[in-house]
């Protein structure tokens, strides 16, 4: 096999080991090969040109290509963001749909496609991640590119009655039959697709592994993807006695220790989650004084109105529960918008005694991974964990809530938070052996090997 090549649309900075990111995490083993990984540079204001800078590190090249501010305000705020990712998320309400934001989606996708072209070599394989590129292999064909392209969609897909909602939503299914591989987080996200397929472009669908269009032969898999659940044990071992960590236990003064850990986004179901522990603070009135909820919820897409009205919803909420509730010496909630590094939050799921995790939708949610791995198996503590997470097909072994009735939020935390050893340890047995059995690594592999099978090349060749 050549160069494994990765589109992503963020990019981990040139010259660095690739930090934080689920998505370098996950692709850690395949960097050891000979990689170029190319995608947005980050920067707005840039150049119009559909050319690549590019800077190597070790093994990995670095392509990066920068958009104008409008490139930006169309590609990545007004369709990426405002309308791809909530429709995906099954929140077509929220969507901001203008049909400039779309024409702008897929000048981006043709201009990174020129950038990168002239950089493939014959036998390389291209990895395209994620909803920002979902035209990018069609825009390559038309250049020319006769590679093996995969796809890899790391949100989750939706039905055909949830789709049709996308206007040129057919634009964008069509083009996707250029790749050669087709890969979803579950069941349900892939089972989304074909039906669109059917409903929508009336494809035949098969026995729904192998799609055929236009002579080509695209395969359509569900491939979760998972962590380095050894090393993130290490990093949780190492940095549980950390300075951090230390300040964070002292800070406690033996409180349990209730921990959410995301970007600030509406579809991770915060609102309805501060609601939850509202009740559990009213309905179980024990638990006051005696927990400690830390909310991290990083500032993200601050160019999106949906993303700046949750954040003041959230100011607001988090003010009220603390006025209602604190003490003198106790506060109940707190609630930071800064990221903190991944290294510093393993040591922190390490010291939490409920990990709470309730999206109201997720592709898979790394961060519940993260939670089991972090854990001491002899003194673990319990995960709550939202049905709608992709994550919740595996770790059925956490305590399962609805995310959107915050009572039975509640409930569950009230449940975690007295739970005897004997019923967290055998729970935390069970999930941890899911999260060693679906890795980052078999995840890589997964999609490497479809890719290495397609038939297409044989068939492509002149
Ligand atoms: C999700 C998406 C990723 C994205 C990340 C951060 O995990 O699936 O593609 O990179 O959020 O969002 P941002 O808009 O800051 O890249």
């Amino acid at each position: 096999m050549g160069r494994l090549v990765i589109v992503s649309n963020r990019v981990p900075a040139s010259g660095r080991v690739p930090d934080a990111g689920g998505l370098a995490v996950g692709l850690s083993e395949a960097l050891r090969g000979s990689t170029l990984w190319f995608g947005w540079s980050g920067e707005t204001g840039g150049s119009a040109a559909a050319e690549a800078q590019v800077t190597t590190a070790g093994t990995v090249t670095y392509a990066t290509v920068d958009l104008t501010t409008e490139e930006y305000n169309r590609f990545y705020v007004g369709f990426s963001n405002g309308s791809l990712w909530p429709l995906f998320h099954f929140r077509i309400g929220l969507m901001e749909f203008r049909r400039e934001y779309l024409e702008g989606y897929l000048a981006v996708n043709r201009k990174f496609a020129m950038a990168l072209a002239p950089l493939l070599q014959p036998d390389d394989v291209v990895w395209v991640h994620d909803y920002h590129f979902m035209p990018f292999a069609d825009e390559l064909r038309r250049l020319g590119v006769r590679n093996r392209v995969g796809f890899f969609l790391h949100t989750p897909f939706v039905p055909a009655s949830v789709f049709a909602a996308l206007p040129r939503g057919e634009h964008l299914l069509e083009a996707m039959c250029a790749y050669d591989v087709i890969g979803f987080q579950t069941e349900p996200d892939r089972l989304g697709f074909l039906d669109c397929l059917h409903q929508l472009l009336g494809i035949e669908i098969g026995d729904g592994r192998t799609i055929f269009r236009d002579g080509r032969t695209i395969s359509v898999l569900t491939n979760p993807i998972g962590i380095d659940p050894d090393s993130f044990a290490q990093d949780a071992r190492r940095t549980a006695r950390s300075q951090e960590a230390r300040r964070l236990r002292e800070s406690l003064v033996g409180r349990a220790l209730i921990l959410g850990v995301e970007r600030l986004d509406y579809s991770k179901g915060l609102t309805h989650r501060f609601e939850g522990f509202r009740r559990l603070l009213s309905r179980f009135p024990d638990h006051r004084l005696k927990v400690s909820y830390l909310q991290i919820a990083a500032r993200s897409r601050q160019d999106v109105n949906q993303y700046r009205a949750l954040r003041r919803e959230l100011d607001q909420l988090a003010g009220n529960i603390n006025g209602r509730f604190a003490e003198f010496d106790w506060v109940p909630l707190r609630y930071m918008t800064r990221s903190l590094s991944r290294s510093t939050l393993a040591g922190f799921h390490r010291i939490a005694r409920v990990g709470l995790v309730t999206p109201l939708r997720d592709g898979m949610n790394l961060v519940a991974k993260e939670y089991v791995a972090a854990q001491d198996p002899a003194d673990p503590g319990v995960l709550v964990l939202s049905r709608f997470a992709g994550a919740a097909r595996e770790l059925d072994a956490a305590l399962m809530v609805n995310p959107f009735d915050p009572d039975e939020i509640a409930e569950s935390l009230h449940l975690a938070l007295s739970m005897p050893a004997e019923e967290r340890i055998a729970r935390h047995a069970a999930l941890l052996e899911r999260v060693r059995s679906v890795t980052a690594q078999t995840w890589c592999q997964r999609m490497l090997d479809a890719l290495q099978e397609s038939p297409n090349i044989a068939a492509d060749q002149p």
